[in-house]
């Protein structure tokens, strides 16, 4: 492997997102709602899932095509059991150039108190946290379980104290629900070197009953922000990604906003996503997988998962976000898609 493929639209491979769980001890509305994700939910069983052997071999041979990071994702990746073992294993990876492989985790925070110092010593780099509010009310309803804002906001502490960082928080916008929340978490985040950043809420899954008058257009966020801490734009710092930066004037640090509904960024896009049963999905927004676990499990060589993963990559032409604003807002509504808790975001 060169390190130098790309897909038919010329995008290279950077990023490979790896779903380690399927299950979450949170119920977000907005991806795994209650009324879907009950008791009676057909999880995967343990069987179907890769072993930590198993991912650690398929992300050696991403890495020899060229990804520089490796986010851990889910469900809540915490929830993956002896996940610290995977960490150290995938820490050991090294990228084309021969340097170590940027390893990160996107997490609910839950359980980031008791295990950040874990985290920090089988080679994590570094955490994001999902954070969509501090009024305790508001968060304990979108989490849906009745969990405090404030064994989040010690999770962090701990990420922090254990050197996670930099560290980032993601706030996911709904309007209606969670708008008034903008400015304080700024405020509270502001000068603290967390970088916070704005997500529009999208419309993944099939599940969440997904509305374009819920969302609030990143635009918008950005101005209210700018009502009352003055921000200037930030330059990218890698090609395609997700975030755009924008820094407060009076130094305290930036903040990002990711704008998928408003403003698509599929032209960079250099995501590939492992699912947690070892499908290669080339967009958040696919209806279908590649079987990567047939071939590892059907005795496949090093040499034939890698040119299998180029293969695939090659013939990518997913740009569904882009798509999606060419159509009418609901255009989407009934297709079939894979769950954000399933894909791992
Ligand atoms: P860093 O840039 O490394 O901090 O992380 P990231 O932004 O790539 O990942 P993170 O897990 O923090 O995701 C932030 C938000 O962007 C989540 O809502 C993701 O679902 C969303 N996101 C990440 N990658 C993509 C993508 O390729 N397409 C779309 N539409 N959304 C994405
Ligand atoms: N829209 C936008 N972001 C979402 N996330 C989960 N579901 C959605 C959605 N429908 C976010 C989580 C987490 C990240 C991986 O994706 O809050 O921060
Ligand atoms: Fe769990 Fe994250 Fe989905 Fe919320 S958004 S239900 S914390 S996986
Ligand atoms: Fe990439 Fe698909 Fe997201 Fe576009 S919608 S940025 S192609 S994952």
């Amino acid at each position: 492997a060169t390190g130098q493929l790309r897909d038919s639209l010329a995008r290279p491979l950077r990023d490979l997102r790896i779903s380690v769980t399927d299950r979450c001890n949170f119920r977000c509305s907005y991806c795994m709602p209650k009324e879907v994700f009950g008791k009676d939910y057909p999880y995967l069983p343990h069987a179907e899932l890769l072993t930590f052997e198993e991912i650690t071999r398929l992300a050696r041979q991403f890495v020899a095509h060229g990804v520089h990071k490796i986010r851990l994702t889910g469900g809540e990746p915490l929830l993956r059991k002896n996940i610290e073992i995977l960490i150290e294993q995938l820490s050991q990876l090294r990228t084309v150039e021969g340097e170590p492989v940027e390893l990160a985790l996107t997490t609910n925070g839950s359980l980031l108190a008791r295990k950040a110092a874990a985290l920090k010593q089988a080679g994590l780099r570094r955490v994001t946290v999902s954070l969509d509010g501090l009024d305790d009310a508001v968060f304990r309803r979108m989490n849906d379980v009745d969990f405090p804002v404030a064994e989040v906001l010690r999770g962090l502490e701990a990420a922090a104290a254990a050197g996670l960082g930099p560290l980032k928080v993601n706030m996911v916008v709904k309007r209606g629900t969670n708008e008034h929340e903008i400015v304080p978490m700024a405020r509270h985040f502001r000068g603290t070197g967390i970088v916070l950043r704005f997500i529009e809420y999208m419309d993944v899954g099939a599940t969440n009953g997904w509305r374009m008058d819920e969302v609030l257009p990143s635009a918008d966020v950005v101005q209210r922000l700018q009502e009352v801490f003055p921000l200037r734009a930030l330059e990218p710092t890698a090609p395609g990604e997700t975030a755009e930066r924008w820094a407060y004037e009076d130094g305290a640090g930036e903040i990002g906003v990711i704008s998928s509904v408003t403003q698509a960024f599929c032209g960079t896009c250099n995501r590939a996503r492992l699912s947690t049963e070892g499908r290669l999905y080339l967009c958040l927004f696919a209806d279908q997988g590649h079987d990567l676990r047939a071939l590892v499990r059907g005795g496949a060589s090093d040499e034939q998962l890698a040119s299998a993963i180029a293969h695939i990559w090659h013939g990518r032409a997913d740009r569904y976000s882009q798509l999606r604003s060419q159509l009418p807002p609901d255009a989407g509504k009934g297709r079939k898609r894979v769950e954000m808790s399933y894909i791992g975001g």
